[in-house]
């Protein structure tokens, strides 16, 4: 069995869409929820990673698990914690959403991901690392009416679609199992922000502007919608070294795990207009 959690989703949705509907025959798919989820078309369990014994009670020896959630602070102990239990259970694999330069000890995400990541790369389980730049999914929020503030100077970075996480898990989840391994996700293309909002304003046809915002006056500008200062300021210093030229590489991944080309941004706003309503 595949069990998904994080099946509510962004990434999660996009996956269970796939194993169910793409497949023949199709995959038995659990998907795990907090929350009822009958909308998700699919067999589903009730679980919380804050109480990972939750999680861990799903799994039974030969499953394979997706493992993803969102961040709090309680994200690395609690991800650990399902993976020992993953591991207990006899889980045949684990496939887990990281992201892009996690390291322990990085700000916020990147240090939270990167302690996961070194507790499965020794977990026994056999592991895939999925390592995303930043999701295009992110710019209808990031865009707020028609505006994105941020730190990141002017070197390109490369968004991924969130569709293509998607696609590339799904495409791990029911091959054989193969050696473990880590892939950075990212798009076909690295654009400045500059670039990215002049793409959105020539494919909606009014106006978008990327602002760039030294790091103390992003952390000034974030603390202003209600962020509190340590993270505010962590946020802000994340954005810098993004853009510092550490996320501007792209790679030939999703290609590689799919057989397809990453979607582009043009792709991406073609499919989703009314999300910068
Ligand atoms: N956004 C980006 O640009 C970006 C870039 C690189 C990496 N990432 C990584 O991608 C991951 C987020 O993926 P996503 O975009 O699919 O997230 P998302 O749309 O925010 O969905 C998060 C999912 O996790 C579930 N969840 C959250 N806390 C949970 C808990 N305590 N117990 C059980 N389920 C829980 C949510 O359930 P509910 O529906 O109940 O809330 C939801 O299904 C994060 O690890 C993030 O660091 C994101």
């Amino acid at each position: 069995m595949i069990v998904v959690t994080g099946a509510t989703g962004v990434i999660g949705r996009a996956l269970v869409g796939l194993l169910r509907g793409g497949r023949r025959p199709p995959p038995e798919v659990l998907a795990v929820a907090r929350r009822p989820a009958g909308d998700l078309d699919c067999p589903y369990a009730l679980a919380d990673f804050e109480r990972p014994e939750t999680i861990g009670a799903l799994l039974s020896p030969g499953d394979r698990l997706f493992l993803n959630s969102s961040l709090w602070p309680g994200f690395a102990d609690a991800h650990r914690a399902v993976i020992d239990l993953a591991a207990r259970a006899g889980a045949a694999q684990i496939v887990s959403v990281s992201v892009r330069g996690a390291a322990p000890g990085g700000r916020l995400g990147t240090g939270m991901h990167g302690l996961v990541d070194a507790h499965l790369r020794k977990s026994g389980v056999p592991w895939t690392i999925l390592q995303p730049g930043g999701f295009l999914q992110n710019l209808p929020h990031d865009f707020r009416d028609g505006v994105m503030y941020g730190s990141y100077g002017p070197g390109p970075v490369s968004y991924v679609d969130a569709r293509d996480l998607a696609e590339v898990a799904a495409s791990l989840l029911t091959r054989p199992v193969g050696p473990d391994a880590e892939h950075v996700l990212t798009g076909p293309e690295s654009l400045s922000h500059d670039r990215v909002a002049e793409e959105i304003t020539r494919a909606l046809g009014r106006p978008f502007r990327y602002v760039d915002l030294p790091v103390r006056e992003m952390t000034a500008h974030l603390e202003r919608q209600g962020m509190p200062r340590p993270l505010a300021t962590d946020l802000a210093a994340l954005m810098a070294e993004t853009g510092d030229g550490r996320w501007s590489t792209t790679t030939t991944a999703v290609q590689d795990l799919t057989g397809r080309p990453p979607r582009s941004l043009s792709a991406f706003l073609a499919d989703h207009r009314e999300a910068f309503a």
